[in-house]
């Protein structure tokens, strides 16, 4: 389980195009999660105004004990799309009787992150954790997996608030894709809240949102044999009402050309520049129901926290 040769490749390359260009400056969001970065976030969790994993939590404890009745088959796989620590995905393993669980799959993009969930979550399940694209994940699940044992698909913590609105319809149609009937998906959104606690949530006082954001340039340094200076650049947070996001960017406070060796090309940044780092979208229920119906997946149930607006929602393959 190596993060190989070609990861690499591929982190020069979107580098290049989103660093190396004279239009707006951005990189994809899956790169602020190497160790660093993992380890970064899983701090940001236990933020006073970041209360998004908490609310995750408190929902995942309510609704694990109804998941296991609504499966008749003897054992089900539960896989988990972008696992991180899996320090929450114990409410749900624990519900089902270890006998019923065939095994555990988390995906993820970080090799780290899902070392550290085999730590956590292997006294409960047998592990099988795949590092990479999440699509390829769930891809190779079909093959491992005996007809009769349905699936329960995890995607938490508001993830897919990542993906922007083509590539979310985009992906969850190929997640339905590689389902088969019978099959359940259990998916945590972050909800509309009000401007101020978004940007709180985002741009905290202890300065480790910044560091989590400036860490992806630390990774170009590392990774690609650039020299950011990661000093000459401000965190920001936005958020953008229309499109029900909140924006990350690092703004160059001078101006600079930064050579990025195994992309083979420069980043020029004007003073005031930013690189946009990554979206958070926020959502309203009616466009989740929406969504997921677009999609092609049945409605079963829902769970909203109070305290922090996020919704868990199961949804099913129609058998
Ligand atoms: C892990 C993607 C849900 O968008 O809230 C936290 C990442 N970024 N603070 C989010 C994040 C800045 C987080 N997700």
């Amino acid at each position: 389980m190596e993060n190989g040769a070609g990861v690499r490749v591929e982190f020069a390359r979107d580098a290049r195009v989103g660093l190396c260009t004279t239009g707006p400056k951005s990189l994809p969001a899956k790169y602020l999660y190497d160790a660093i970065g993992s380890a970064l976030f899983e701090t940001i969790t236990h933020l006073p105004d970041y209360g998004l994993t908490r609310a995750d939590k408190r929902l995942l404890r309510q609704c694990a004990s109804t998941l296991p009745p609504r499966f008749q088959a003897a054992k089900v796989v539960v896989a988990e799309l972008g696992s991180g620590s899996g320090s929450k995905t114990r409410f749900v393993l624990e519900a089902f009787s270890a006998k019923r669980i065939l095994y555990y799959s988390p995906i993820d993009v970080s090799c780290e992150a899902l070392r550290l969930c085999e730590r956590e979550l292997s006294d409960i399940a047998g592990v099988r954790s795949h590092v990479g694209p999440y699509l390829e994940g769930v891809a190779s699940l079909k093959e491992s997996r005996p007809d009769n044992t349905p699936l329960l698909l995890l995607f938490l913590g508001s993830s897919i608030g990542n993906f922007d609105a083509d590539e979310r319809a985009a992906f969850l149609g190929q997640i339905r894709f590689h389902l088969r009937p019978g099959d359940h998906i259990l998916v945590g959104f972050d909800l509309v809240k009000p401007r101020d606690t978004l940007l709180k949530a985002y741009d905290d006082p202890t300065g480790v949102t910044a560091a989590f954001n400036r860490n992806v340039l630390g990774r170009v340094n590392r990774e690609l044999g650039a020299s950011f200076d990661l000093a000459s650049f401000s965190h920001l947070a936005r958020y953008n009402e229309r499109h029900q996001r909140v924006e990350m960017h690092l703004r160059s406070e001078k101006a600079q050309q930064v050579q990025i060796p195994e992309s083979g090309a420069t980043c020029k940044l004007a003073p005031g520049e930013t690189i946009w780092t990554e979206s958070s979208y926020k959502f309203r229920t009616q466009q989740i129901r929406q969504l997921m119906a677009d999609a092609g997946f049945g409605h079963i149930d829902e769970w909203i926290d109070d305290d922090w607006p996020f919704m868990e929602g199961l949804w099913a393959v129609a058998p």
